[in-house]
Parts: structure tokens; sequence; C-alpha cells
């Protein structure tokens, strides 16, 4: 029996990192409770990337076929591309109606993300990047979903979606259930150099990154400097290597802790063990990943989209009726 619709998106950035992992075992996980519907957001993406459109398509195939080699299974869930259902679009141009501009406005992460793009010579006082988290309420409440699996930087915008959902059902009729954020852990792992891990600054790992990949990222990781000889003791609470080995090496990782502080182990012999374990986790995913093909994606999205919007297409048709349209 399932506990209920589950829905879940991510914006297609292209091929996916260690960093996502956690978030894609988890809807793995959910896929065999509830019914699931995953997709590919490439709306939001052209919320920030407009001017430069030419990857997103590519992006989203390549993030679609790095999501399956992990283990989301169309016969499982719905796996779709919200361009595909463009009901997605109609709900959030009707949502737009009756949203106060302040409930946007006062989202936490609006002004800080513009600030932020400035900061990089990029405006995006957009009509679309202010209509961000109404576009996700619409993704959420066209399927009228129970539960969403989110981090908790996604929190303000659920609360927007429940709000939307509560004023539609006021003003209009009763259609749309309050979704439930499903907050799950994620590890945080920072890029190689401490950073943020992303593709756009070269210091991530990705999930399909072969043993050698793997190795020249694990080596660029940032030690700790005060570590210059391997007879200095180590400091593994500012050592990258370290934070890693907390989710890769967990039943080693106070031995290894341990060995640090000793120097009874060295940063080369630990970035390998570290190498070896990352290579581990990724290498049943990479063998997975080389056999999906272009035409499978294809398959899969194609399907996901028929079966998502007849959803969508059911929703909008008492949406309709509500507003007497
Ligand atoms: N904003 C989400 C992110 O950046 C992506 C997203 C778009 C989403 N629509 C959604 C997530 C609906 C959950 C539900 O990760
Ligand atoms: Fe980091 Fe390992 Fe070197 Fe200690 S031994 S500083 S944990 S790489």
């Amino acid at each position: 029996m399932s506990k209920g619709r589950i829905l879940s998106g991510m914006r297609p950035t292209g091929r996916l990192h260690i960093g996502h992992l956690s978030v894609l075992e988890n809807w793995v996980r959910l896929q065999e409770e509830y019914d699931c519907f995953f997709f590919a957001a490439d709306y939001h993406a052209m919320t920030t990337a407009y001017d430069d459109t030419g990857a997103i398509k590519e992006n989203t195939r390549e993030m679609v076929a790095d999501w399956l080699a992990v283990g989301l299974d169309p016969e499982k869930s719905v796996i779709f591309v919200q361009s595909h259902i463009p009901e997605h679009a109609e709900l959030h141009l009707l949502f737009s109606m009756f949203t106060p501009l302040s409930w946007l406005e006062r989202v936490p992460t609006y002004k800080d993300q513009v600030q932020h793009f400035k900061e990089q010579g990029k405006d995006i006082m957009t009509y679309g990047f202010l209509g961000y988290p109404l576009l996700q309420a619409a993704d959420i409440l066209i399927y009228r979903a129970d539960a969403v699996p989110v981090g908790e930087d996604q929190l303000p915008h659920l609360e927007l979606c429940r709000e939307v959902a509560r004023r539609f059902n006021h003003l209009y009729a009763k259609i749309f259930p309050e979704p439930r954020a499903e907050l799950s852990r994620v590890t945080l792992l920072p890029g190689v150099d401490g950073r943020k891990m992303s593709k756009s600054y070269a210091n991530d790992i990705a999930i399909t990154a072969s043993f050698d990949d793997i190795k020249k990222r694990v080596n660029a990781m940032i030690t700790d400097p005060a570590r210059i000889r391997k007879t200095d003791p180590g400091h593994p609470e500012v050592c990258v290597v370290h934070k890693y080995h907390h989710y890769y090496s967990q039943e080693k990782v106070l031995a290894i802790e341990e060995d640090c502080r000793a120097a009874r182990v060295g940063c080369v012999a630990c970035k390998r063990f570290l190498a070896e374990k990352i290579n581990e986790i990724l290498t049943p995913i990479r063998e997975r990943r080389e056999k999906i093909s272009e035409r499978y994606v294809t398959e899969v999205i194609k399907e996901g989209a028929r079966k998502a919007r007849a959803e969508a297409g059911a929703t909008m048709e008492l949406v309709r009726q509500a507003l007497n349209i």
C-alpha cells in the first residue's frame, strides 16, 4: 500500500556529483513506499540561464541518465521533464493572479540571490526569477502531492506553496492538499578545495568519475596546512579528506582521526584509502550508467510525460471548473 504521493524536482545542471548522491539515494528509497513523481526543472534553470539556454536540453538528459544509474526506476516512479508538461506553466499563471507580490519579495533567499548574481555581473531582477517559488508551488500542487522531499534550504519555498494552496482553497474550491516537507538527512560535503561543491568550480567528483578521476580529485583535497612533514601531528578537523572519511569510511573514521593526530598515517596513504572507498561506491553506478543509451533516456522521459500529463490534466480540469473558465 502506498503511503501517499511524493514529488520532487532538481534543476538540470548536467552530470551530477557525489554531493547529489544522498538526495538521490533518498529518492530511491522513497519510491518503494510512495507514488513518486521526479522531474527535471528545466523551466527553473531558465530563470537564471535565460541568456544561455543552449545547454539545458543536454544537461537535462544527462541528469536523467544519472538518476537512472543511481536507481530511480521508471517502473516505480514517474520520471519526466517539467517543460514537457505545459500545464505547470498554466497553473503558475493562474496562481500569479492571486499571489501578492509581497509574498514573493519576502522569500528569504530572494534578495540574497539577486545580490549574489549581481556581484557576478548578472541581472536576475526578472519577472521569472521573482516567480521562481510560485512556479515551484505549481509543480507541486498540480500533482496534489502529499509530501516533498527537500533540503532545508527549500523550506521557505515549501511554506509559500502551502500558503498558495490555502489561498486557492479559500478563494475558489478545496482542491489542493497542503504538502508537507519530507526532510531527509543530507550530507553536505564541501568541494575538494573546501568551497561549496559545484561543477562550475571544478571542485566536484562526478558520480560517473573513473578511478583515475577520483584519485586526481582526492589528491587535490586540502589537508591540514600545519602538517608539512609526515611526522607532524595532524588536525583532522580542518582537513577536507577527513570530512569525506566521515561519510565514506564511517567504520574507520575514529581510527583515522587518531592515526592522523599521532602522525601514524601520512596524507598520501590517507587519501589513497579514501579514493578506494569512493571508487567502491561509484563503480556500480558507473557500470549502470555506461549501459544507459540515449534512446532509453528518450523513452523514459516520453513515457514519464504521458503519465505526468494525465495527472496534471486532471488537476487542471478541476482548477478551470473552480475558476469558472
Ligand atoms: N528549487 C528546487 C531546487 O533548486 C528545484 C525544484 C523546482 C523543486 N520545482 C520543485 C523541488 C518542486 C521540489 C519540488 O532544488
Ligand atoms: Fe587529512 Fe588524512 Fe592527512 Fe590527517 S592524514 S591531515 S585526515 S589527509
